[in-house]
């Protein structure tokens, strides 16, 4: 069971330290001078550095991709040229990396664990919805290039990762909105599916990181060869494979801090915690 002086500072309003804590320990949490409250000040110290460094990674990875497909693969545009493809990458690290990362660990930032849960569960979706379109526009623009230049579709790896991720991450949101927006869910429902939720999110976010590292290898093997116009051949490390690499790392380190986070129990949402889970429908929650 979380202990009350594990829980970040905000013990006023939320369950930790309440019923389910013997009084002394309710006593630490509202004492601001003991080392209870100077752990919390740690925690909330850590969580913010490190919420701060995803927000900093995701703005370097999105800066990462566009400069690539903009200064180094000629641009966009919606023509089913080179070009077109171009928006593929962009729109899958916005969607499916960035949005979807940052919208994951939403929940984890004490500032808002003091209001009503309903904004917060709509943003959540919003945002997750945002990431499901900019993904699904980032897909068509690919099979749209695929299509206009006879390509064969889904015949790699990337593709099949790739397509499971999104496949997957239309169903979580879509399971989602049934089961924890939409008021005539039953709480027994909820409970069940929580876990699952919280499990398959996690794994939808491993399968985009793994579908976008093999997707910016894949890239750089087909453009840079030795003998396509002149280019230097990956093996060299040109500057365009050093940037795409890079953005590579810059992925793989923005998933390490979302897990990072989530993975801490510290920083669940309090009445989140396993030991809180007494949902109610969404609109009796409003009414709290
Ligand atoms: C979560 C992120 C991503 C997902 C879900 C994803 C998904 C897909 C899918 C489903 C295809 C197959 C399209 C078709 O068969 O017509 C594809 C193609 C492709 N993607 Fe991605 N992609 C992602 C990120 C990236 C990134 C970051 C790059 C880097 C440039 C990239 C490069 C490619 C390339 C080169 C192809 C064409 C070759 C192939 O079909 O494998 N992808 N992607």
């Amino acid at each position: 069971m979380q202990r009350g002086s594990d829980c970040l500072p905000l013990s006023h309003l939320d369950p930790c330290g309440s019923e389910t804590f013997p009084p002394p320990q309710k006593h630490e949490v509202n004492s601001p001078g003991a080392p209870a409250g100077v752990s919390r000040m740690r925690q909330t110290v850590i969580f913010y550095l490190s919420y701060l460094l995803g927000v900093a990674l995701s703005l370097a990875c999105l800066v990462c991709v566009c400069v690539w497909s903009a200064r180094w693969r000629g641009g966009f545009a919606w023509d089913g040229s080179g070009l077109q493809f171009n928006w593929h990458p962009v729109l899958m690290v916005a969607g499916l990396v960035v949005l979807y990362g940052n919208g994951a660990v939403l929940y984890r930032v004490p500032l808002t664990w003091g209001q009503n849960k309903l904004p917060w569960k709509l943003l959540h979706a919003a945002l997750m919805l945002l990431a499901l379109v900019l993904s699904v526009v980032g897909l068509c623009a690919v099979f749209g290039f695929h299509n206009a230049n006879n390509i064969p579709n889904l015949y790699s790896l990337h593709s099949w990762i790739g397509i499971a991720a999104t496949a997957l991450f239309a169903m979580q949101w879509v399971a989602g909105l049934a089961v924890f927006l939409l008021p005539c869910s039953p709480t027994s429902l909820r409970k069940l599916l929580k876990p699952v939720h919280v499990w398959l999110g996690g794994g939808i976010l491993s399968l985009s990181i793994a579908a976008c590292i093999s997707g910016i290898n894949e890239k750089l093997f087909f453009v840079l060869k030795a003998s396509a116009g002149g280019a230097q051949p990956y093996s060299a490390l040109p500057p365009e494979a050093l940037l795409a690499n890079s953005l590579g790392v810059l992925i793989v380190a923005f998933g390490l801090v979302v897990f990072f986070i989530l993975s801490n129990q510290k920083w669940q949402r309090p009445d989140s915690r396993p030991e809180e889970l007494a949902y109610t429908p969404l609109l009796q929650e409003e009414n709290e």
